[in-house]
């Protein structure tokens, strides 16, 4: 079933849909990447747009954080409901848009709700602590306010989860935002925009900028924006993370790529090894900053894993991702299918062994012939482990992957694992404790398996990354220390001033 969107989607600012500055000319198009097809036109957005957006957040500020948890969580269980209701439509039009098969584009609607239903759920918890003095007399609290507007920038491979991980939870604390969704993946960013207005959240709380980079840049770059909440690439989340850093009082998180291992021991059980290889590398064609590039594999298993990894690989279906037995669809856009094939060759000029080459699928295993599709499958190769080798170093995003065979104890193929500048998930798959426990504490990763995919996180787990993978967690429950500051209050009970740390408190003048 394919879904269109009849007119120029509009941007959503102050609590109304619209044009922008005027300029109405600027427009661009999303495209269904398994066909080429155009699903719908949308207004691009400029700085005069943002600018009107963060006006609305400014203005709309006060009067938001004035309201109790509760109440402004009560806007977000709208959401949630819709969301649940329209999860099949919402997840075919994910896998129209983004071109991940239609378990994932589900999967990713039911990630958006759980988040919300985080946040929303939240409302009612505590929100502070209350902490012990060293003073009797005293009462001490950590509490918790809003930070202001926080500017949310989302990539399109979780069009409608990641928007959700920025915003449920700063809505909740009393932040207004404005939000500039994925170029790739406007259709998500206008449906969840139609969510908010019929939710009836006050005006100007929630704010969409349609566009591309340089809107994004205009948050970030604005005075008015407390909070920059980033999730895509490592190049344009450093320079986000260096430009917000110079700028006193203003925050930014972001969480970016990896270059994702999986290491394989001797004591691995090679059922689960090659299941979670198969699921980490190729699902969402690859196309997770989870996904994983690298399999270090001991050398007393590397031939089975080999053969019973690549049997697999040359097997999985590529093809219509509306289709529920499709494994994998296409990947996003142009841009990926060229960088794709730029690592693949970089690989072979490296001295890749290449093992499974379905980087450019046949016709016959796609739908209309993959005709104006941006359709590709497995590459997987093996290669002797160097850490100069920028395919080992460098992250693909795409269904590339090397296999690195390794000899001795855990501690060597944690040392590989370990030698890229990333940090974001990671897996062991083993049947010895040791082994594992030694990846826990060893392995250097924000996310970390044992026995599973490197891929799958649930919301309430902390999401990010070390390294280069990231700085704040502008996602689940860590959020909540990128949108709020921190107060700590103290009381004192008594008529006297005792003060901490064996600070005198008597003021003595030259009369004494
Ligand atoms: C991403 O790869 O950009 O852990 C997000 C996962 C998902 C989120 C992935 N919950 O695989």
């Amino acid at each position: 079933m394919s879904q269109q969107l009849t007119s120029t989607a509009q941007h959503y600012i102050a609590g109304e849909w619209t044009d922008g500055d005027g300029d109405g000319d600027r427009t661009f198009e999303s495209l269904n990447p398994a066909t080429g097809e155009v699903l719908g036109e949308f207004r691009q957005g400029t700085d005069a747009d943002v600018d009107a957006a963060l006006a609305a957040a400014d203005d709309a500020q006060q009067q938001w954080r004035a309201l109790s948890y509760i109440d402004r969580a009560e806007y977000l269980w709208e959401i949630y409901h819709e969301l649940r209701d329209r999860h099949q439509e919402l997840g075919e039009i994910v896998t129209q848009e983004c071109g991940k098969e239609i378990s994932e584009g589900k999967a990713d609607v039911a990630e958006a709700w759980h988040m919300v239903e985080w946040a929303a759920g939240n409302a009612r918890h505590p929100h502070g602590d209350v902490v012990p003095s060293e003073i009797p007399a005293k009462d001490a609290y950590m509490r918790r306010k809003p930070r202001g507007i926080v500017g949310c920038i989302t990539p399109w491979n979780f069009p409608v989860a990641i928007p959700f991980w920025h915003m449920a939870v700063a809505l909740v604390e009393g932040n207004t935002v404005v939000w500039k969704p994925a170029e790739q993946t406007p259709w998500c960013g206008q449906i969840i925009a139609e969510m908010f207005d019929e939710s009836g959240i006050p005006e100007g709380v929630f704010n969409m900028v349609q566009g591309f980079g340089d809107a994004g840049n205009a948050i970030v770059e604005d005075a008015r924006v407390d909070t920059v909440l980033f999730t895509g690439s490592a190049e344009v989340g450093h320079k986000i993370a260096g430009k917000v850093g110079g700028e006193p009082g203003k925050l930014a998180a972001c969480e970016m790529g990896g270059k994702n291992g999986i290491v394989i021991t001797e004591e691995a059980d090679l059922d689960i090894a090659v299941h979670s290889a198969i699921m980490s590398s190729f699902k969402t064609t690859g196309q997770r900053c989870v996904s994983s590039e690298r399999l270090i594999v001991h050398a007393d298993v590397y031939d089975e894993f080999k053969e019973r990894f690549v049997e697999i690989a040359e097997g999985v279906k590529i093809g219509d991702p509306l289709e529920e037995d499709t494994f994998m669809g296409p990947v996003v856009d142009a841009d990926q299918v060229e960088k794709f094939h730029k690592y693949n060759e970089l690989a072979r000029e490296e001295d890749a062994n290449v093992l499974v080459d379905r980087a450019e699928p046949g016709a016959e295993e796609l739908p209309d012939d993959g005709e104006d599709g941006f359709w590709v499958g497995p590459f997987a190769y093996e290669i002797e482990y160097d850490p100069e080798l920028r395919c080992l170093q460098e992250e693909v995003f795409g269904p590339h992957v090397a296999l690195v065979e390794y000899e001795g104890d855990v501690a060597e193929a944690i040392a590989i694992h370990n030698d890229v500048p990333y940090g974001l998930a990671g897996a062991i798959i083993s049947e010895d404790y040791r082994q594992i426990n030694a990846f826990r504490d060893h392995g250097e990763v924000g996310l970390g398996y044992a026995n599973l995919p490197c891929i799958g996180a649930e919301v309430h787990l902390p999401f990010g990354g070390v390294k280069k993978s990231g700085n704040g967690y502008p996602s689940a429950r860590e959020v909540i220390e990128a949108v709020t500051e921190r107060t700590a209050f103290t009381l004192n009970n008594s008529k006297e001033i005792e003060m901490a740390q064996g600070l005198s408190a008597d003021i003595t003048t030259s009369q004494d």
